[in-house]
């Protein structure tokens, strides 16, 4: 099927009390490992391409995959853009055909965030696609936890919040509620009620980032609060890179390279099977996609023969 925007999927997601996965893709096997899991489990999926992985790939390479996998797939797929950091980003995966962006002008005083912010969405609504914007900052550290103390200075204040959203007209919103970015260990607890402030106060779908370093039992919590898009990153590059190592250590004379990374690909399967369940996304899927059925080919084995 043709990609789809994040906005129909998100606001169903937040109704009936579940979250949408949305996963950074870094190369071809992310991108198939993603959609092929969201395929198997009948559920919707996000895939995200951050502006590094744009620096690192292009974002023409990224869009002509994402929406190859998409066409194949018989399940809604959304090409998003994760922390865009300025307008011309934004811009740029538009006319690449992202059906999805955001811009992330955290880092930049309130009055700046904004008006950046209303910029990308007034051009991005014109042609249909919803924005994300983040109000708070979700930090950024080297793997281990941030001291909760620590971190309550980045959170969101629903007050600015509904500012944010009013002034800008955003789709969705990212929010800081105890979450940080790249941690390898799954130990952050979340500001429940914030998130459910803020929830009442804008009454769109909240973005949670940072995912993979928070504790599983408060995900269910989240989403009922209102968190409707949840983003993992590291917990793919975790998988990835572990089966690499293992693969290499077991043959490391190997020069057919996808003896390492086809595990790697099916590594990154599980976790975001994990994922996709712990979101309560499983199945939800529109049957209609099934019906109409994705042109499908005679399996090919990926693998050459020896
Ligand atoms: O935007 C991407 C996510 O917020 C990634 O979070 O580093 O916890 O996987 P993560
Ligand atoms: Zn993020």
């Amino acid at each position: 099927m043709p990609l789809v925007t994040s906005k129909g999927l998100l606001e169903k997601a937040l109704q009936e009390g579940y979250a949408i996965g949305a996963f950074n893709a870094n190369n071809m096997e992310m991108v198939q490992a993603i959609v092929e899991t969201a395929e198997e489990e009948r559920s919707p999926v996000i895939v995200q391409i951050s502006q590094g992985a744009i620096n690192y790939g292009g974002a023409d390479y990224f869009a002509a995959l994402v929406k190859l996998a998409a066409e194949k797939a018989t399940v809604p797929v959304v090409l998003h853009l994760d922390h865009g950091m300025d307008l011309a980003v934004n811009v740029r995966c538009l006319r690449e055909g992202f059906s999805s962006l955001m811009f992330d002008g955290s880092k930049l005083p309130f009055a700046e965030n904004i008006a950046i912010t209303r910029q990308v969405v007034e051009i991005a609504h014109k042609v249909g696609v919803p924005v994300e914007g983040e109000i708070g900052k979700v930090p950024t550290t080297k793997g281990e936890a941030i001291p909760y103390e620590e971190l309550r200075q980045f959170f969101t204040n629903p007050e600015e919040a509904v500012e944010f959203f009013q002034k800008t007209g955003v789709d969705s919103l990212a929010v800081s509620v105890g979450s940080a970015h790249k941690m390898k260990v799954r130990e952050a607890i979340l500001d429940i009620e914030r998130i459910a402030a803020i929830r009442e106060a804008v009454q769109i779908p909240l973005v949670l980032h940072g995912a993979s370093g928070v504790k599983d039992d408060q995900i269910p919590l989240a989403i009922k609060a209102g968190i409707a898009k949840i983003n993992v990153a590291t917990e793919l590059g975790k998988a990835f890179t572990a089966e690499l190592q293992k693969a290499f250590a077991a043959d490391p004379g190997q020069v057919d390279l996808r003896k390492y990374t086809a595990p790697a690909r099916a590594a990154v399967k599980e976790a975001v099977r994990e994922k996709i369940r712990l979101f309560g996304s499983q199945g939800k899927a529109p049957d209609y996609y099934k019906d109409e059925g994705a042109w499908s080919e005679p399996e090919i084995a990926r693998e050459a023969p020896e």
